[in-house]
This record gives structure tokens, C-alpha cells and sequence, in this order.
């Protein structure tokens, strides 16, 4: 089978090798499209290979429609909302992720950004310090686990809020369980979002939300941006001049957001998932899914139906 890797922000090259090697085993053959520009070289990557391997690269209908002997496409990495799993299923291709590969490397930038952004950006003035801080994680998956893991060595109080997670198992986690999405931004002075692009998470963390934050909150964003309401989050840092925003998700409205000198920061580009640990975790995880779908009908991290 040919197997496609097709990465508009390609992987390290130490993981790609070791993707190659991963599927040689399996008896498969590699295609390579890395930094591709226009979605005409994808549409032409995809036809002819039985297997695709993505990262945030979009996969829409009309990629489906092209890839006329694809039966699986595996994401390397958490969020599948980059993928129209509707058309997969009516093309009858299998989507997998590969959950929790890359959720370390997310989970420590998390700290690395708050460090930044409590100590003013590095600015040489006074800042304040994490420990004894109360953090908050919205959502208590992979990524939240891993930081509740770090910020519990800062010191800090963690307090998380999960629809679909039991309190017994944060609790468990020795994290604070809340009952309510907006108890966690009353009670914390950080709230860190862990939520995917869904229907219902779409522009959620909205004024009011967010409005609900104690004098000097800071709000982080290492999931995705459409969980944010833009327009809303302007307005409140306009009429809030205490609360901070920093994103690894470069905002629509990154030229307003950029007016609040010192109180907003974006990374230039999404570098949760950016380390050679986390590309090698997430590649080499995709490559064998793809080997063990081949060799015996594995689809243990389907997502599609
Ligand atoms: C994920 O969903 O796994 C992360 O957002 C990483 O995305 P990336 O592979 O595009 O960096």
C-alpha cells in the first residue's frame, strides 16, 4: 500500500525517518508532501495512495472525492476538526487520531507560557509568581491531565471543570472537580482552555464567561481558536485592563488583539505540538495504526462512524 504524509508544518525530520521505517515494516510504501502551498498538490498527493497521515492539514469532501483508493486517514495528534467526517464515512475511509501522543509537549508549553506571561513578558519589570496560584483547566483530557501533572510541581492549586469526565477521576488526580464551567473562571486567577472545536464549544468562551475572572486573570488558549469569541474577548480587554490573553493560536483578530501591548501574546505559529517528541510519538503512533489496519482490521481510535 502507499502510504501519503502530507503536512503543510511537516513533522521533525528525525520522526519522519523513523515514520519511513514504521512503514517499511509493515510492507508499505512512504509518499512525502511537506510544506505544500495550494491544495491542488494535496488533491494530487491523494489519488493515488490507500493511506493518508495528517496533521492540522485539512481534509474536506473534495479531498475525499480525489482520493479514490483511500481507506484510512489517520490525524497525528489530538483534534480531528480539521477532517469532515462525514464525508469519510460516506467514502467509506476510517479516521483515527492517536490521543495523548502530543499532549506532554502542549501541556509544558502551557507552564512555559504562563512563566512568560507572569513574569510581563520578560519586560525587566516586576511580576508575580505561579505557586500558590489558582489554575484552572477546561476540560480534564489528555492535555489538562499533563498539566495539572507540572503545575502541581509549581505548586500551584488545580481546579478543573469536565462535562464528560467524572469528578471522581480528577479528584482522584488530586485536582479540584467543579461543578459548573463558570465556577472555574470565578474560583481561578489562570484558566487554561483543553476543549476541541465542536458545535457546542464554537465562540463559548464568550464576555460573559471570561468577565467572570477575578482582577489580574489570565486566560490561555492552547486548544483551538474558534473556541473563542473574538469580537467578545476585544471588548472585555478593552473595558477590563487587568485580564491577560495568551494563545498559541494566532487570533482572525490578531492586529486588534495586538493593541493590548503587554496583556496579549500569540506564539507566531501553533507550536504546542512542536517538538521532536511529540512529532515522533504522534507519527510513529499513526504509522503503526495504519500497519495494524492493513494487517488485521485494527481501528481501535476510530472516530468516525
Ligand atoms: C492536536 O490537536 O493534536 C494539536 O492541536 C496539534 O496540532 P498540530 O499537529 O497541527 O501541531
Amino acid at each position: 500500500m502507499k502510504i501519503l504524509i502530507a503536512t503543510e508544518k511537516p513533522f521533525a525530520s528525525s520522526a519522519v525517518a523513523c515514520m519511513c521505517t514504521e512503514i517499511e515494516k509493515g510492507g508499505h510504501e512512504l509518499v512525502l508532501l511537506e510544506k505544500y502551498t495550494d491544495k491542488a498538490q494535496l488533491l494530487a498527493a491523494v489519488a493515488g495512495v490507500e493511506a493518508l497521515i495528517i496533521r492540522s492539514d485539512k481534509v474536506d469532501a473534495e479531498v475525499f472525492e480525489a482520493a479514490k483508493k483511500l481507506k484510512i486517514v489517520v490525524r497525528a495528534g489530538a483534534g480531528y476538526d480539521n477532517v469532515d467526517l462525514e464525508a469519510a464515512t460516506a467514502h467509506n475511509v476510517v479516521v483515527e487520531n492517536t490521543p495523548g501522543q502530543n499532549a506532554n509537549a502542549v501541556a509544558e508549553l502551557v507552564l512555559g507560557l504562563l512563566v512568560y506571561a507572569v513574569r510581563n513578558f520578560y519586560n525587566g519589570k516586576s511580576g508575580t509568581e505561579l505557586q500558590g496560584k489558582k489554575l484552572g483547566l477546561l476540560a480534564f483530557g489528555n492535555v489538562g491531565r499533563n498539566v495539572a501533572r507540572i503545575a502541581k510541581g509549581f505548586g500551584m492549586d488545580v481546579y478543573a471543570y469536565d462535562a464528560y469526565c467524572p469528578a471522581t477521576i480528577i479528584e482522584e488526580a488530586g485536582v479540584h472537580a467543579v461543578a459548573k464551567q463558570e465556577e472555574l473562571f470565578e474560583v481561578c486567577d489562570i484558566v487554561s482552555l483543553h476543549i476541541p472545536a465542536t458545535p457546542e464549544t464554537k465562540n463559548s468562551i464568550n464576555y460573559a464567561m471570561v468577565d467572570k475572572m477575578k482582577k489580574g486573570g489570565i486566560l490561555i488558549n492552547t486548544a483551538r481558536k474558534e473556541i473563542i469569541n473574538e469580537q467578545e474577548l476585544l471588548k472585555l480587554l478593552a473595558d477590563r485592563d487587568d485580564l491577560k490573553f495568551i494563545t498559541d493560536i494566532k487570533p482572525d483578530a490578531d492586529a486588534d488583539f495586538a493593541a493590548f501591548e503587554g496583556r496579549y501574546f500569540t506564539t507566531p505559529k501553533k507550536m504546542g505540538a512542536q517538538t521532536a517528541e511529540a512529532n515522533l510519538n504522534a507519527g510513529v503512533a499513526a504509522a503503526r495504526q495504519i500497519n495494524a489496519f492493513f494487517a488485521e482490521g485494527c481501528t481501535k481510535y476510530q472516530v468516525n462512524k
